[in-house]
């Protein structure tokens, strides 16, 4: 089992280059499968997110071939069944949109129930809502969805929430269906505009992603194409904080400032200073911290995947800050583990009430989920003294290469194999 060990104190400095967008990867590539062509990705990260979906499509009998560090040709034509089994999905919530290119290519998908990180609950509802709207019968047998139609037939589809992976999955499912779907209270975020372009870049005729109302007219074939994904927001949001943080001066380069627009807002607000250009951000600190209060949203609001980062800035600042996490029923996880680091924070259901500490304390703590852990990272480069982060893989299913990039940036950190702790685990 590895580690992070961080010595803390040291403020970033530098440049750092952000990664694609690990959102948009692991849905543009179990898209590949709805091409009858060969297609090569570019800006793909290189994360255990995106190791797992290419593995999926590598066991169902595609062909997948690295020929850069950040660039995979698929060749997804060979696939013999349309099936992913609980090992593979187990790791992965986004497993779920193998569901949705295979309905869509083959008319049938049976793929295990996802696993990824523990928010709380986590329904897939919708994303049967949207199935069955095309016509497919979807039944969950033995922890396995079973979708199968005779045809996919366009139609109306009305999400009663806004969900990200319901929406991507019936663009998935519609977009060889025939006639019109209309996807209505559809998600806005950055990575389903991504995805609608590169269906649209394999001749898919879709309108309308990026705004609530998303029409998909189905075509009968989708040919190969190369295509770069675009960079993380959440990434890039998680570098702006640990500068922040670190009362660092970084430049944060490949990336779409408007996609971190929220983001940048509220670090303003804060009194981090954030200077946009066109294709990087810089951000630097000059003066005190303060409060803020802030309630994450579906696109264009607070993101819920930056709310753990920024909380812990918060305990930074001076005041009473309050976050309201209206997205997740369980994305606190990370705050017993800053208390142990000197943080002052109280949980009332989705209500975070944070008093400034100004300095938090190195301590031994775990990663809970993927950006919980990122939030741990900024904790340990903020605080004094030494801060060990055990169960690391959460956070390296988003962050490529987070150690060098933080190191870098003037950082202490290192990862240790700890021989002792998977025995410590499983006792
Ligand atoms: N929901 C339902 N029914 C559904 C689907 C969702 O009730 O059928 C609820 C969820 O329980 C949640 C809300 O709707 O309360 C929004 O969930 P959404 O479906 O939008 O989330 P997701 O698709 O499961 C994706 C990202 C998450 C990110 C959320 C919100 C991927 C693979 N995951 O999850 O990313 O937090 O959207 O933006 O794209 C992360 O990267 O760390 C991460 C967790």
């Amino acid at each position: 089992m590895e580690k992070f060990i961080i010595k803390g104190g040291r403020r970033l400095e530098g440049e750092v280059v952000i990664s694609g967008a690990k959102n948009a990867a692991v849905a543009i590539i179990p898209a590949v499968i709805l091409s009858d062509e060969p297609c090569v990705l570019e800006n793909v990260p290189n994360i255990s997110d995106v190791s797992i979906s290419l593995r999926i499509l590598f066991e169902m009998g595609a062909d997948v071939k690295y020929i850069g560090k950040n660039t995979v040709r698929i060749d997804a034509t060979g696939i013999k069944e349309p099936i992913v089994p609980y090992e593979m999905a187990r790791h992965m919530r986004a497993s779920y949109y193998f569901l949705g290119s295979l309905l869509g290519k083959y008319k049938c998908a049976r793929v295990a129930l996802p696993g990824g990180c523990y928010l709380g609950d986590r329904p897939i509802d919708q994303h049967l809502k949207a199935f069955t709207a095309l016509g497919a019968a979807c039944a969950i047998d033995r922890g396995m969805v079973d979708a199968q139609a005779e045809m996919l037939l366009g139609s109306q589809i009305y999400f009663d929430i806004v969900s990200v992976g319901a929406t991507i999955n019936a663009m998935l499912a519609s977009v060889k269906a025939s006639g019109l779907t209309i996807i209505e209270n559809a998600a806005k975020e950055p990575h389903i505009v991504d995805l609608a372009n590169f269906l649209n870049s394999m001749g898919a005729d879709i309108m309308g992603a990026g705004t609530d109302v998303i029409k998909v007219r189905g075509v009968k074939k989708l040919k190969g194409t190369t295509y770069a994904i675009i960079p993380d927001q959440i990434e890039a949001g998680t570098y702006m904080v640990a500068a922040a943080a670190t009362k660092g001066n970084v430049l944060i380069k490949n990336v779409i400032p408007k996609h971190l627009e929220s983001i940048t807002n509220k670090l303003e607000k804060i009194g981090v200073n954030v200077e946009e250009f066109d294709d990087s951000v810089r951000v630097s600190v000059d003066g005190p911290l303060v409060k803020t209060s802030i309630k994450t949203m579906p696109h264009p609001g607070f993101p819920t995947d930056m709310q753990p980062q920024i909380s812990t800035l918060l305990t930074l600042a001076e005041g009473t800050s309050i976050i309201t996490e209206d997205i997740f029923d369980n994305r606190f996880r990370y705050v017993d583990e800053l208390r142990r680091m000197g943080a002052d924070i109280k949980v009332d259901g989705h209500v975070a009430i944070i008093e400034g500490v100004g300095q938090l304390m190195g301590a031994p703590v775990t990663a809970p989920d993927l950006r919980a852990g990122a939030a741990l990272v900024i904790a340990g480069l903020a605080a004094h003294g030494v801060t060990e982060i055990d169960d690391i893989y959460h956070i390296e299913r988003g962050y490529e290469d987070i150690e060098e990039k933080l190191r870098a940036l003037g950082a202490d950190i290192v990862k240790k194999n700890i021989p002792g702790a998977a025995v410590r685990k499983a006792l």
